[in-house]
């Protein structure tokens, strides 16, 4: 019997009980040993609830247990989630973790103790909810230098986003209906601006290189600009608005950056819809590889919680090694980036044309007063200097 400590009873933990209660005989055999709740640590208490018996409030109590040999980490935040699992980790327990922000911040260092006590320390539903990624990028994908990530690694911005494209509604029309369906933060702060997919995209970014990327060196920007009258000019153009999170080795190093994204029916992440998240990959030898599934919720994210809960027991004593050094790695200036931009603007053709030269108009016969229009393929530093002669520009989108 493999017995557990969950922290925190909110979406995530609640999840894991779930998976371990609906799929118990199947787990078991595949865990080599039955797994058991023992402790579930909230704030709260839950009365009624058949894990009445199991909440405890002091964390000392699961830390100074010896029976304990997972603690599955589902509270969010940096802390008190940090010196917990620190602690866990320290004390010969290991750990599996839903926390991005957690995971994005201390990752390397919580690796390197794991490594050190002979135990694990996995972090599969930090990224892409139920989409295996984490572990393809450490035991699948070894053989290839990978050239290029590229995800939508939000549910809740591409489920908005999505809603905004085939309903028409504005931004804050569909918000709350995503917070309602649990997809969001509890702040959605972090959904919304980007923060979220930002902090993915280092904790990809640092296993690809096998060193620490700072979130706070990636260039994030979010999807609260975005309006209705945006998709309507995608729209025109045969292609949809996607918040993508990507990163890319260049010859001067990895560029990184978040951001919404007019794609073109060609790109592989077209089609990605709702809560769905997906996560394009190039290799130097494999080519390209696409992984795709549900990104967020409840039982996707406890879906991969719970097969690390299953790694953990069939590796019990043993690491598995995970390549990302806490040496930081410095991240090429985004404003070196390239890709055309589209542009809304209350200028005019000539104006328009004076400063980016030739361009690509875009009508949209029911948006008047202003033009919209492609630029060219130019670094972000041309378009920033091409954009401040031109004055008066409402919008400006990258476009893949
Ligand atoms: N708020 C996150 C999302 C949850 O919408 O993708 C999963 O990390």
């Amino acid at each position: 019997m493999i017995k557990i400590a969950i922290l925190g009873y909110g979406t995530i933990g609640s999840g894991v009980v779930e998976v371990l209660h609906t799929n118990r005989e199947s787990i078991a055999k595949r865990a080599g040993d039955e797994i058991e709740v023992k402790y579930i640590l909230d704030l709260r208490d839950f009365p009624g609830d058949p894990m009445e018996d199991k909440v405890i409030h002091d964390y000392n109590v699961i830390a100074e247990d010896p029976e304990i040999q997972v603690v599955v980490e589902a509270m969010g935040g940096v802390e008190p989630a940090y010196t917990f699992v620190k602690r866990a980790l320290l004390a010969g327990k290991n750990v599996t973790t839903s926390n991005k922000a957690l995971v994005a911040k201390h990752g390397a260092e919580l690796i390197a103790i794991a490594k050190q006590q002979s135990i694990n320390f996995l972090f599969e539903a930090s990224v892409g909810g139920g989409i295996p990624i984490i572990r393809p990028l450490n035991s699948s994908l070894t053989a290839d230098e990978i050239e290029e990530i590229t995800g939508i690694l939000n549910g809740t911005t591409n489920y908005m986003l999505s809603k905004m494209t085939f309903e028409g509604l504005e931004f804050e029309d569909v918000l709350k209906d995503a917070q309602s369906r649990g997809y969001a933060e509890a702040d959605p702060t972090a959904d919304i601006e980007g923060y979220d997919a930002c902090r993915k995209i280092a904790i990809l970014t640092s296993l690809v290189c096998g060193q620490q990327v700072d979130f706070e060196d990636i260039y994030t920007e979010g999807i609260t600009k975005i309006t209705a009258d945006d998709i309507k000019y995608a729209k025109a153009m045969g292609s949809v608005i996607k918040l993508l999170a990507t990163s890319r080795k260049t010859e001067e190093g990895y560029c990184a950056m978040v951001a919404p994204f007019m794609l073109s029916q060609q790109h592989p992440l077209y089609s990605v819809n709702d809560v769905f998240n997906a996560i394009f990959v190039h290799g130097n030898v494999l080519g390209d590889a696409m992984f795709y599934g549900s990104g967020a919720g409840k039982l996707p994210t406890a879906s991969a919680v719970v097969a690390d809960i299953v790694d953990i027991a069939k590796h019990l004593h043993k690491n598995i090694l995970i390549s990302w050094s806490s040496g930081k790695i410095d991240l090429v200036d985004y404003k070196k980036a390239q890709s055309r931009f589209f542009v809304r603007t209350s200028e005019n053709q000539e104006q328009v044309k004076a400063v980016f030269g030739e361009v690509q108009f875009v009508e949209v016969p029911e948006i008047t007063g202003e033009l919209g229009f492609l630029t060219e393929v130019m670094t972000e530093e041309a378009y920033e200097e091409k954009a401040a002669a031109l004055k008066n520009i409402k919008q400006r989108i990258r476009v893949v």
